[in-house]
């Protein structure tokens, strides 16, 4: 009998979320990530931004005293619980947390500067729909940064999970373009080790910037 493969839902990542910040190869990605952001957006205290799928925050945590207020939405709220003891824990005045499925849920009334997503868009099952949901959440002008695997075999999750294995980046990068996105880039911002039966398996994470046109 063949098992369908199945998508990781809120469920799965409420039970991660505790030791989520344990893992040193997460912590690594979120401040190489927000780094590379740093680099390639000039970011500014007046700047509203949403972090889309933001798990317990481990790329916006580093970038928070560069930017004004920070969304941060994720439809587990495991993940949420952990992002709100971390922000009472270090006082953060400029983080609200919010549970949100874009897919699923109205989108929220107000409008940001910068949108920021990492290892989340595989999770998302119509990459177009959530491309063109983070265009129209975009004042003109903003800038949309996504990180994500590139386009893999499917052996980073395994067979038994329904996620995107990866992406390519000329294919995303015309789907953002067809969105109404502009001067889209790509860069390569980290490198996830697994080992496998055939030894340690290097999987990139890619860094997409693109602006939406109009500012
Ligand atoms: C691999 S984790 C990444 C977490 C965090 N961004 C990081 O880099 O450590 C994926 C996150 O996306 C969230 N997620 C998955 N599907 C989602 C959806 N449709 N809407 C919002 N969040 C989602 C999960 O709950 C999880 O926190």
């Amino acid at each position: 009998m063949t098992t369908r493969p199945t998508q990781l839902d809120a469920a799965h990542f409420d039970a991660k979320a505790r030791q989520w910040d344990d893992n040193p190869v997460f912590q690594e990605r979120g401040l190489k990530i927000a780094q590379a952001i740093r680099q390639a957006v000039a970011l500014n205290k007046r700047m509203s931004a949403l972090d889309y799928g933001c798990g317990t925050g481990l790329l916006s945590f580093p970038l928070k005293d560069e930017l004004g207020p920070i969304l941060m939405a994720d439809s587990s709220g495991g993940m949420l619980e952990v992002v709100a003891g971390k922000i009472a824990a270090q006082g953060v005045a400029n983080m609200t947390p919010m549970k949100l499925d874009l897919l699923a849920d109205p989108a929220p009334t107000q409008q940001f500067d910068l949108i920021v997503t990492s290892m989340t868009l595989h999770h998302v099952p119509d990459t177009d729909a959530i491309l063109r949901i983070f265009h129209d959440l975009l004042n003109p002008g903003g800038t949309l940064c996504i990180a994500d695997l590139d386009q893999e075999d499917g052996s980073f999750h395994g067979p038994e999970v329904d996620v995107h294995h990866g992406f390519d980046r000329a294919d995303l990068g015309r789907r953002a373009a067809a969105t109404g996105f502009a001067d889209v880039r790509f860069q390569t911002v980290f490198s996830i080790a697994k080992a496998r039966e055939t030894g340690t398996r290097d999987y990139p994470v890619f860094l997409m910037t693109a602006r939406r046109a109009g500012a």
